[in-house]
């Protein structure tokens, strides 16, 4: 690596500013005289998007392999593959001269109506993180960077570009940050993509707060902050906040208006520097990485059916599936030909090759015979026909098995969904075709959860098949023949109906803000807690065997949040083939002082066992597994108590628990204010000691005044005290007249000074 000081020393104020703009599409500006190159980045996040001419925002793409994307991922629930899957991607992107692979997107799911959300992996804070952990370590440990984003709280295609997120600290802290936090403190991307839209009023690029504050000084982030492309507005305001290059280029007017402000003195040229070093610093890392040799394309095609397999979930089973060999097999969508394997916009991939779920089918299927019917349009038009003809089909069949993909029209990058339907003539399909043939199967592409109410109860079995990636339509084979066991479980929950959806009513905003009034009880945490039924709950996934799990046990029943402990179970598998199960650890906190989910995902584990198998899982739960963002104290905060402990197959399927108690070792200062109400010094020990003396006087004084004795006394004491708790301490002791030693805010003030020291 060159002396990157010695380098920021020879530069210009023009090159410095130049270096913090793009200089194309896809590229920064090198600085020739210093041997300074450029940096090609390219999305993104399940393939590589190299365009060949980097000048271009076009969608044509040099051949790449298009892995399934993240909604499908996620479900895998397994590190270790996305870890192939990172290495995988890192190959292709130094065959294609990428230097930084823009992924992956860790935004929440917020609400299932998202356009994205097929590019991002959870309604779990957790479960987003430790996957992205693993593809970004995957992906860098070859020596390509990634570009983890949108931060933050990018959760609406809606007016993306200039939305304001409303939303409180504790909120963002526990549920919109968490995934942000642990890739970059355990995986350091080497750059970091800030979104469009505004957190409460403030662009994302402008952040300092988000873009210094936290992902700097607290998360420790070492690499720089790109823009997501055309998210900066005023480009002195973003290097101020911390955001280092500004995408796509070229912008000639942006360097001008960097060079004049420093030449202005309105920005330190020491803040440039900082920009052009952190640029610097992954520009020449990047440089170490030989460019340039092929890729396997096979290889990788069959990984990514390996991954689209472990992926997909298998939602509903009567016992149809796995299927027999041989018989009469009507196919019936479009699907089965066109294979539906990703979604629309910057994520598009150009795939080396495409599976044919319908050729892919014929090549497991025995004998089989096989007819074809499109089963529905193109377009959003009912053509009664299409159906009459799939309905004949699967009479005449053994089996029915429903291709069906929601259309780019209804889900992609750039817009939200309207509702959660398939199209219209989709439903109608499945309804005329499951009524004529009860051996029906629906395979379903999508990337976001789907409601199903109006055809499911005629479905034999549902197959969950995303946005499968390239080499899926092969993977749907694997998994109907049972040449795969389906092992994938849901990493976001189908609801019943969009007005059941915890966003339901703070969604989309007005007058460009978004209200985050749900908090902190999105997905399975808003279920969970208003005790709402769903469709399919968070964490479900069938197999074609059966999983039975020991009690769980724990490290120490008693321990101090510092030590955290380790819950440990055993799984057995109890049925006739071998599977994959994925055990879920959840944690309940039995009493808060703020109101918390019912249940959070602390703890995983994916086991693969052959029939009759049993391996032990042990889970560590740390400090943060029990802790909540205090809003009050501004940190995380564990409080003594009791904690359940929940081991389960799905987050409604739980197989068993253990009580804790956890012992607090923090020292927490005393929140008391000049406006505390009694009961708030009542309850904070170091307040009610110093409290103490006039509470006594006070107390004397409301017994001599109610007057009367013994029991009714005691009684009116009580009603009294339930009213007066709720009153400002302040203002009690205005009531107290000439009996207090100084005057009640002056005495407020002095009681403070002791409590705070
Ligand atoms: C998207 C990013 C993407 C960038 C470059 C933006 O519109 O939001 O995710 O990386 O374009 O294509």
């Amino acid at each position: 690596m060159p002396q990157i000081e010695a380098i920021i020393a020879q530069m210009t104020l023009p090159e410095k500013a130049a270096l913090c703009t793009g200089a194309t599409a896809w590229t920064t500006t090198p600085v020739e005289r210093l041997a300074v190159p450029e940096l090609f980045v390219a999305d993104g996040p399940h393939g590589v998007r190299r365009v060949p001419d980097a000048a271009s925002m076009a969608i044509g793409a040099l051949p790449a392999t298009c892995f399934p994307t993240a909604s499908a991922t996620a479900c895998s629930w397994d590190r270790t593959l996305l870890q192939r899957m990172g290495q995988a991607l890192a190959a292709e992107a130094i065959a294609l001269g990428v230097d930084v692979l823009l992924g992956p997107g860790v935004n929440m799911k917020r609400t299932p109506v998202c356009g994205r959300n097929f590019e991002y992996f959870s309604e779990d804070p957790y479960l987003a993180g430790e996957l992205a952990v693993s593809l970004i370590d995957g992906i860098q440990s070859r020596g390509v960077g990634t570009s983890l984003k949108h931060y933050a709280a990018n959760n609406q295609e809606e007016q993306r570009m200039t939305i304001s997120a409303e939303v409180d600290q504790r909120t963002l802290r526990e549920i919109y940050l968490p995934a942000f936090e642990a890739a970059v403190t355990r995986a350091q991307p080497w750059t970091v993509m800030c979104s469009y839209n505004r957190i409460n009023g403030v662009y994302a690029s402008e952040d300092r707060w988000l873009l210094t504050d936290i992902l700097r000084d607290e998360w420790g982030f070492e690499g720089f902050v790109v823009s997501d492309w055309t998210a900066v507005h005023d480009r002195v305001a973003a290097l101020q906040a911390g955001l280092d290059l500004e995408m796509p280029g070229p912008r000639p007017r942006r360097v001008q208006a960097v060079i004049d402000a420093v030449a202005l003195g309105e920005l330190a040229e020491a803040t440039l520097d900082e920009a052009v070093r952190r640029i610097l610093r992954i520009v020449f890392r990047a440089a170490e990485t030989p460019k340039g040799a092929g890729f396997d394309a096979a290889s990788h095609h069959a990984l990514a059916r390996q991954i689209a397999a472990d992926s997909m979930v298998l939602l509903k089973n009567d016992g149809i599936l796995p299927l027999a060999q041989g018989g009469r097999i009507a196919v019936i969508g479009r699907a089965a030909r066109q294979a539906h394997f990703q979604g629309g916009g910057s994520s598009h991939i150009n795939a080396t090759r495409v599976d044919v779920p319908l050729d892919e089918l014929a090549l497991l299927a025995g004998d089989a015979q096989i007819t074809f019917c499109a089963g529905y349009p193109e377009d959003d038009s009912s053509q009664p026909a299409l159906i009459a003809e799939a309905v004949a089909a699967a009479q005449a069949a053994d089996v029915a098995l429903l291709y069906v993909a929601l259309p780019t029209f209804k889900e992609s990058e750039g817009y939200d969904r309207a509702d959660l339907e398939l199209t219209r003539h989709q439903v109608a399909l499945i309804q005329a075709v499951t009524a004529a043939q009860p051996r029906s199967v629906v395979i379903l592409n999508n990337g976001s959860a789907i409601a199903m109410s109006d055809w499911i109860d005629g479905a034999a079995a549902v197959l969950e098949g995303w946005m499968m990636g390239q080499a899926g339509g092969g993977a749907i084979a694997d998994l109907l023949f049972g040449v795969v066991n389906p092992s994938g479980k849901l990493a976001e929950t189908f609801p019943l109906r969009l007005a059941d959806t915890p966003a339901y009513l703070n969604y989309p905003g007005e007058g460009g803000k978004v209200r985050y009034g749900e908090g902190v009880f999105i997905g399975y945490r808003g279920y969970d807690a208003r005790e709402q039924p769903v469709l399919f709950p968070f964490g479900h996934g069938l197999s074609y065997t059966t999983f039975q799990y020991s009690a769980p046990r724990v490290s120490s029943q008693t321990f101090r949040d510092v030590d955290g402990l380790v819950v440990a179970f055993e799984v057995t598998n109890t049925g006739a083939v071998a599977g994959q199960e994925i055990a879920q650890v959840y944690v309940h906190d039995c009493a808060a002082s703020v109101q918390r989910p019912p249940k959070e995902l602390k703890g995983f584990a994916k086991v693969a066992l052959q029939p009759g198998e049993t391996q032990t899982v042990a889970i560590p739960l740390d400090f943060r597994a029990f802790a909540f963002f205090h809003p009050g104290y501004g940190r995380w905060v564990a409080e003594a108590g009791e904690f359940n402990i929940l081991v389960g197959a799905s987050s409604a399927d739980l197989r068993g628990a253990v009580r804790v108690t956890l012992q607090s070792t923090a020292a927490l200062p005393s929140l008391l204010g000049p406006m505390s109400t009694l009961s708030e010094w009542l309850e904070d020990p170091a307040g009610r000691a110093a409290l103490e003396p006039i509470y006594q006087q006070a107390m004397a004084a409301m017994a001599a005044s109610v007057g009367s004795d013994g029991e009714e006394r005691a009684a009116e004491e009580a009603a009294a005290m339930v009213f007066l708790a709720q009153v400002p301490l302040v203002d009690l002791l205005e009531f107290m007249g000439d009996g207090l030693p100084a005057a009640p805010a002056a005495l407020v003030q002095g009681l403070l000074h002791q409590v705070h020291g």
